[in-house]
């Protein structure tokens, strides 16, 4: 989603504005933009081109200066427009702007502000919610923006991270937060901002992490802090390991594609190098809390939410725990029955899903204190946010179609299971030692199933010209299936629908023709032979069928009956082999629909609104 980079020092501070961007490129935007002090007054340019065009204007007009803020813009309120784009200015007049800011997130009362703006003079030039947050430092300012932003703030609801500064104080930016991350980065007798520690890899790797409702003022060689009450506040600095290179795409035409390739590692380096199951894994006191728990409530969005289904098959048959799944921006608006013995589990990739967090929340606001998140970000507010924690070790994930967040997450919630099912007294030492054998031997079972690639190209040639499919699992691939339907939607615009095979005679039978391609998970498990007739029907009908078959099936290519062998059955961790195919059989089909992989159209990588 938009993304945020501010610096203020005594270099040209435009690469790392520039660079940063280029970095949060992968979180999805729809326009840029950069402000600069120069020439003795605040000058902008904004593109609703790439960030690499932007680039190109800066150097054509030869725009530099030693401060300066920059962002990637996701529309919420208003048009992806260059008018719309960030950063915005208050107080133009010939001598130039006074202020300049950029912003993350949506302020809900901009209506009522705008009009009272509006009241007091200011014109607007813009439909966004953003545009309020300028006039309305600017309406406080007199002397000293670090003041004006405190007041200006305390006026906004919604959530926020703004980077601003202004013509009269040309070496300061101050930021703010409130429910949108914002980190600073600290330098030799120079500072940064930025949403996301990522944008300043490679320019430093000292990161505070801001908390809801500091304000952050930064000036050539300080940096001051106040908190949500005004108070002036320490934050702990953290060295962040991100390498400049980290985000780079190698030899992969799609980070998609690195991304889906490098699952073997992913999964390795989730797993570390466990050598037996305990509570421990998930944080201090663990074994004390998964004792006294007797239910799961699983929050989450998207892909997590998929991984949140799939771990309820295993946890209620491994650890016969009950588990409830919610989508988080569900959960957190209906009534429910809260229990307090109920362990609240969160799972994101980024720790930074608006709805997510909100939901955490709501659940603590219930009385239930237990909480754990499954998380790919350590640093993230999730992971703050919650007592107990596993990180799973994906690595960065740029593409915006989750994939190696999603097995990595799997392969989390599968230790979470067993060490649940050992507090509980339900996991024998030989089930332990064979969970874990399984486990380990995950990364080389997932570079089997990477290796049918050439076979799923194929069938991806003939998915380009359709424009429905139906995904098909029983049990615990049912989540898997809608999480195939997902990838493919996403990325490719194919529209695609996931049910449990069982279902399709209760309504989707009716959408089956010869032009339906049906892809069906068929796992050699108890449900085998059910799936068999469901598939059958489906033939009957006149249906392509597309099956991603466990060896030991029996079942074999005919007419309208295409199959791929999975290398191997793999038990109750089959959901995260029969997950690779479907992930390939998206990429391919977006690449020869010529679709924009990384950056599918109205998506963000981390949803940071609700
Ligand atoms: O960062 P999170 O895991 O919390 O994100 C949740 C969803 O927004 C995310 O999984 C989304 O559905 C992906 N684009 C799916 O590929």
């Amino acid at each position: 989603m938009c993304g945020i980079v501010g610096a203020v020092a005594q270099r040209d501070v435009t690469p790392i504005l520039v660079e940063g961007l280029k970095r949060l490129e992968y979180r999805g935007y729809d326009s840029c933009g950069v402000a600069l002090y120069a020439d003795g007054q605040l000058q902008r340019t904004r593109s609703t081109d790439r960030v690499a065009e932007l680039e190109r204007e800066i150097q054509a007009t030869g725009l530099n200066g030693f401060t300066g803020i920059a962002h990637t813009r996701w529309a919420t309120h208003g048009a992806p427009a260059t008018h719309n784009a960030h950063p915005h200015f208050s107080g133009q007049s010939r001598g130039g702007a006074r202020i300049a800011l950029v912003h993350n997130g949506i302020i809900e009362n901009h209506d009522e502000l705008r009009e009272e703006l509006q009241g007091a003079g200011y014109v607007f030039e813009s439909q966004t919610d953003t545009e309020v947050i300028a006039h309305l430092i600017h309406h406080f300012y007199t002397d000293d923006l670090f003041q004006a932003v405190q007041q200006a703030t305390s006026r906004l609801e919604g959530a926020y991270a703004i980077a601003v500064f202004c013509q009269d104080e040309p070496h300061r930016v101050v930021g703010a937060r409130q429910g949108s991350p914002l980190v600073v980065g600290l330098g030799q007798s120079e500072n940064f901002l930025a949403s996301d520690s990522l944008a300043l890899a490679g320019t430093t790797d000292q990161i505070i992490y801001l908390e809801d409702g500091d304000i952050a003022d930064l000036q050539l060689g300080k940096v001051w802090l106040v908190d949500k009450d005004g108070r002036p506040v320490e934050r702990e600095v953290h060295t962040v390991s991100l390498h400049a290179g980290q985000a780079d795409l190698g030899p992969y035409r799609h980070y998609m594609q690195k991304e889906i390739f490098e699952q073997p590692r992913a999964v390795g380096d989730t797993l570390q190098d466990i050598e037996s199951i305990t509570p421990e894994l998930f944080g201090d006191g663990a074994y004390k809390v998964f004792n006294e728990i007797d239910s799961l409530l699983i929050l989450a969005c998207g892909t997590s939410y998929y991984a949140g289904l799939t771990a309820k098959y295993w946890i209620e048959s491994i650890a016969k725990i009950p588990v409830n799944v919610e989508i988080a921006s569900e959960y957190r608006y209906r009534d429910s029955v809260p229990n307090p013995r109920s362990l609240v589990v969160t799972i994101s990739q980024s720790g930074e899903t608006a709805d997510t967090l909100a939901a955490l929340k709501h659940a603590r606001g219930l009385g239930m204190e237990h909480t754990l998140t499954v998380c790919n970000v350590a640093t993230s507010a999730m992971v703050r946010e919650c007592k107990l924690a596993y990180i799973t070790r994906a690595g960065v994930e740029i593409g915006v179609a989750s994939t190696k967040a999603f097995t990595t997450q799997l392969t989390a919630l599968y230790l979470l299971t067993l060490a649940l099912a050992q507090t509980k007294g339900r996991l024998t030492e030989e089930q332990e030692a064979d969970g874990l054998r399984a486990l380990r031997h995950l990364p080389v079972a997932i570079g089997a199933v990477l290796a049918l690639e050439p076979q799923i190209m194929a069938w991806a040639d003939r998915f380009a010209n359709k424009e429905n499919a139906l995904f098909l699992g029983r049990g615990m691939h049912y989540p898997i299936a809608l999480e195939g339907a997902l990838k493919l939607k996403e990325i490719s615009y194919i529209h695609a629908e996931a049910y449990p095979a069982g279902e399709l005679k209760h309504g989707p039978l009716a959408l089956v023709t010869d032009q339906m391609p049906v892809v069906t998970i068929a796992p050699r498990d108890e449900l085998l032979e059910k799936l068999k007739s469901n598939m059958q029907e489906v033939r009957a009908r006149g249906g392509e069928l597309y099956v991603f078959a466990d060896s030991d099936t029996r079942i074999t290519s005919s007419e309208g009956m295409h199959v791929i062998r999975m290398p191997e059955h793999y038990g109750k961790l089959s959901p995260i082999l029969h997950t690779i195919p479907l992930q390939l059989l998206a990429y391919h089909t977006a690449c020869a629909r010529g679709t924009d992989v990384d950056k599918p159209r109205n998506l963000a990588k981390s949803v940071t609104v609700e």
